[in-house]
Protein backbone atom coordinates (compact mmCIF):
# COMPACT_ATOMS: atom_id res chain seq x y z
CA UNK A 1 0.00 0.00 0.00
CA UNK A 2 1.51 3.53 -1.00
CA UNK A 3 2.31 5.52 2.02
CA UNK A 4 -0.09 7.93 3.20
CA UNK A 5 1.84 10.49 5.12
CA UNK A 6 1.74 14.00 4.50
CA UNK A 7 5.19 14.54 3.32
CA UNK A 8 4.84 11.61 0.98
CA UNK A 9 1.56 12.69 -0.75
CA UNK A 10 3.05 16.15 -1.60
CA UNK A 11 6.86 14.84 -2.90
CA UNK A 12 4.72 12.13 -4.94
CA UNK A 13 2.45 14.44 -6.09
CA UNK A 14 5.36 17.19 -7.12
CA UNK A 15 7.54 14.51 -8.44
CA UNK A 16 4.41 13.68 -10.85
CA UNK A 17 4.12 17.33 -11.50
CA UNK A 18 8.10 17.54 -12.86
CA UNK A 19 7.59 14.41 -14.89
CA UNK A 20 5.06 15.92 -16.61
CA UNK A 21 6.26 19.16 -17.19
CA UNK A 22 10.30 19.04 -17.00
CA UNK A 23 11.15 22.74 -16.00
CA UNK A 24 14.46 21.88 -18.16
CA UNK A 25 12.27 21.02 -21.16
CA UNK A 26 9.55 23.47 -21.20
CA UNK A 27 9.48 26.20 -18.24
CA UNK A 28 6.80 27.69 -18.82
CA UNK A 29 4.67 24.59 -18.58
CA UNK A 30 6.33 23.61 -15.22
CA UNK A 31 5.35 27.37 -14.08
CA UNK A 32 1.98 26.87 -14.46
CA UNK A 33 1.92 24.60 -11.64
CA UNK A 34 3.95 26.76 -8.97
CA UNK A 35 1.04 28.33 -7.33
CA UNK A 36 -0.36 24.52 -7.15
CA UNK A 37 2.88 23.20 -5.69
CA UNK A 38 3.13 26.09 -3.45
CA UNK A 39 -0.24 25.91 -1.88
CA UNK A 40 1.12 22.16 -1.17
CA UNK A 41 4.33 22.67 0.87
CA UNK A 42 2.38 25.39 2.89
CA UNK A 43 0.96 23.02 4.96
CA UNK A 44 3.85 20.92 5.99
CA UNK A 45 4.86 21.33 9.85
CA UNK A 46 7.63 19.92 11.56
CA UNK A 47 5.59 17.14 12.59
CA UNK A 48 5.01 15.91 9.18
CA UNK A 49 9.39 15.51 9.17
CA UNK A 50 9.60 14.38 12.75
CA UNK A 51 11.62 17.60 13.15
CA UNK A 52 12.68 18.47 16.48
CA UNK A 53 14.86 21.68 18.52
CA UNK A 54 17.19 18.69 20.15
CA UNK A 55 17.88 17.79 16.37
CA UNK A 56 20.15 20.95 15.68
CA UNK A 57 23.85 20.47 16.03
CA UNK A 58 25.35 22.17 19.12
CA UNK A 59 29.04 22.42 17.75
CA UNK A 60 28.25 22.83 13.67
CA UNK A 61 26.11 26.29 12.58
CA UNK A 62 23.94 24.90 10.29
CA UNK A 63 22.59 20.72 10.74
CA UNK A 64 21.54 18.60 7.38
CA UNK A 65 18.79 16.45 7.13
CA UNK A 66 18.25 14.63 4.10
CA UNK A 67 14.51 13.76 3.56
CA UNK A 68 14.59 12.87 -0.20
CA UNK A 69 16.30 13.11 -3.36
CA UNK A 70 16.04 11.41 -6.57
CA UNK A 71 18.37 12.13 -9.81
CA UNK A 72 15.29 13.51 -11.87
CA UNK A 73 13.09 15.14 -10.28
CA UNK A 74 13.46 16.45 -6.90
CA UNK A 75 15.29 16.72 -3.25
CA UNK A 76 13.69 17.58 0.22
CA UNK A 77 16.16 18.34 3.03
CA UNK A 78 15.84 20.10 6.21
CA UNK A 79 18.74 23.06 6.97
CA UNK A 80 18.40 23.77 10.99
CA UNK A 81 20.30 26.67 11.74
CA UNK A 82 21.77 27.62 15.36
CA UNK A 83 20.70 31.09 16.84
CA UNK A 84 22.36 33.45 14.64
CA UNK A 85 23.50 31.29 11.67
CA UNK A 86 23.11 32.03 8.36
CA UNK A 87 23.30 30.03 5.03
CA UNK A 88 25.97 32.29 3.09
CA UNK A 89 24.62 33.36 -0.16
CA UNK A 90 24.33 30.99 -3.25
CA UNK A 91 22.78 30.00 -5.64
CA UNK A 92 20.80 27.05 -7.28
CA UNK A 93 21.35 27.65 -10.83
CA UNK A 94 18.78 26.57 -13.45
CA UNK A 95 16.38 25.25 -10.24
CA UNK A 96 13.76 26.70 -8.74
CA UNK A 97 13.53 26.46 -4.87
CA UNK A 98 10.98 26.35 -2.22
CA UNK A 99 11.63 27.64 1.14
CA UNK A 100 8.71 26.38 4.10
CA UNK A 101 9.87 27.75 7.05
CA UNK A 102 9.29 24.78 10.15
CA UNK A 103 10.99 25.86 13.29
CA UNK A 104 11.43 29.55 14.72
CA UNK A 105 12.19 32.32 12.23
CA UNK A 106 13.66 33.14 9.20
CA UNK A 107 15.16 35.53 7.14
CA UNK A 108 15.60 35.43 3.36
CA UNK A 109 17.60 37.85 1.26
CA UNK A 110 17.63 37.62 -2.55
CA UNK A 111 19.06 38.68 -5.44
CA UNK A 112 18.60 38.42 -9.71
CA UNK A 113 21.54 39.24 -11.43
CA UNK A 114 20.59 41.61 -13.98
CA UNK A 115 22.56 39.83 -16.76
CA UNK A 116 20.84 36.35 -16.77
CA UNK A 117 23.48 35.13 -19.29
CA UNK A 118 26.21 35.44 -16.53
CA UNK A 119 23.90 33.10 -13.73
CA UNK A 120 26.16 29.95 -14.68
CA UNK A 121 29.40 31.85 -15.10
CA UNK A 122 29.77 33.25 -12.25
CA UNK A 123 33.62 33.78 -12.41
CA UNK A 124 33.10 37.57 -13.43
CA UNK A 125 31.67 39.81 -11.06
CA UNK A 126 27.53 39.67 -11.79
CA UNK A 127 25.32 42.91 -11.30
CA UNK A 128 22.05 42.07 -9.19
CA UNK A 129 19.38 43.87 -8.76
CA UNK A 130 18.09 43.02 -4.86
CA UNK A 131 14.54 41.75 -4.03
CA UNK A 132 12.19 42.40 -0.95
CA UNK A 133 13.79 40.61 2.24
CA UNK A 134 11.24 38.01 3.04
CA UNK A 135 10.75 36.76 6.72
CA UNK A 136 9.32 33.26 7.20
CA UNK A 137 8.17 31.86 10.12
CA UNK A 138 6.92 28.54 11.71
CA UNK A 139 3.52 29.45 12.37
CA UNK A 140 2.46 30.82 9.09
CA UNK A 141 2.11 28.90 5.46
CA UNK A 142 4.11 31.21 3.49
CA UNK A 143 6.77 29.31 1.18
CA UNK A 144 9.46 31.62 -0.50
CA UNK A 145 10.11 30.20 -3.91
CA UNK A 146 13.51 31.12 -5.85
CA UNK A 147 12.98 31.13 -9.80
CA UNK A 148 15.88 30.28 -11.87
CA UNK A 149 16.11 33.90 -13.27
CA UNK A 150 14.51 35.89 -9.98
CA UNK A 151 16.10 35.93 -6.06
CA UNK A 152 17.76 32.41 -7.05
CA UNK A 153 21.15 34.02 -5.54
CA UNK A 154 20.42 34.19 -1.62
CA UNK A 155 21.25 34.20 1.46
CA UNK A 156 18.70 32.73 4.82
CA UNK A 157 19.48 33.53 8.49
CA UNK A 158 17.98 32.72 11.49
CA UNK A 159 16.30 35.52 13.33
CA UNK A 160 15.62 35.70 17.05
CA UNK A 161 16.70 32.35 18.14
CA UNK A 162 17.31 28.91 16.26
CA UNK A 163 14.99 28.19 13.08
CA UNK A 164 14.76 25.51 10.57
CA UNK A 165 12.98 24.90 6.70
CA UNK A 166 12.39 22.39 4.20
CA UNK A 167 14.07 22.97 0.91
CA UNK A 168 12.38 21.82 -2.21
CA UNK A 169 15.38 22.02 -5.00
CA UNK A 170 13.48 21.53 -8.85
CA UNK A 171 15.22 19.99 -10.45
CA UNK A 172 17.72 18.18 -7.94
CA UNK A 173 21.60 18.67 -8.37
CA UNK A 174 22.04 15.25 -9.10
CA UNK A 175 20.80 16.53 -12.30
CA UNK A 176 23.16 17.70 -14.45
CA UNK A 177 25.29 17.20 -11.96
CA UNK A 178 24.67 20.41 -10.94
CA UNK A 179 26.47 22.16 -8.35
CA UNK A 180 26.17 25.72 -6.04
CA UNK A 181 28.06 28.87 -5.79
CA UNK A 182 28.79 30.94 -3.24
CA UNK A 183 28.89 34.81 -3.43
CA UNK A 184 30.09 37.69 -1.55
CA UNK A 185 27.65 41.33 -2.00
CA UNK A 186 29.04 44.51 -2.84
CA UNK A 187 26.77 46.93 -2.29
CA UNK A 188 28.32 50.23 -3.40
CA UNK A 189 26.13 51.24 -5.96
CA UNK A 190 23.09 49.72 -4.02
CA UNK A 191 21.48 53.92 -4.62
CA UNK A 192 21.10 53.05 -8.11
CA UNK A 193 19.39 49.45 -6.04
CA UNK A 194 22.36 47.74 -8.03
CA UNK A 195 24.78 45.28 -6.02
CA UNK A 196 28.05 43.05 -7.44
CA UNK A 197 28.27 39.34 -6.72
CA UNK A 198 31.63 38.46 -6.48
CA UNK A 199 31.87 34.43 -6.77
CA UNK A 200 34.14 33.46 -3.91
CA UNK A 201 35.07 30.08 -2.19
CA UNK A 202 32.58 28.61 0.29
CA UNK A 203 33.06 30.84 3.31
CA UNK A 204 34.67 28.55 6.19
CA UNK A 205 32.52 29.65 8.69
CA UNK A 206 29.57 27.50 7.58
CA UNK A 207 29.85 24.10 7.56
CA UNK A 208 26.83 21.54 8.39
CA UNK A 209 26.56 18.39 10.89
CA UNK A 210 24.23 15.96 9.02
CA UNK A 211 21.99 13.97 10.85
CA UNK A 212 19.83 10.93 9.59
CA UNK A 213 16.10 11.64 8.46
CA UNK A 214 13.59 10.41 11.48
CA UNK A 215 10.17 10.96 9.71
CA UNK A 216 7.73 9.14 8.20
CA UNK A 217 8.47 6.30 5.52
CA UNK A 218 8.66 7.64 2.07
FE1 LIG B 1 19.52 27.70 -1.08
Amino acid sequence: MANSSKISKVLRFVQQLVKTDNPLISRPEFEQHISQITHLISSVQKEDVNFHASSISKRAPVTFINIYDDELTLSASIFALQDGSFLPTHDHPHMYGFIKCIYGTLKITSYSPVNQSSVSSQSIPTSASKEPDVYLTDTSQDVAVLMPDKGNVHSIAAIDGPGAFIDFLIPPYAFRDNCCHYFSVDGNDSSKGLYTLHEVDCPSSYWCATVPYTGPQL
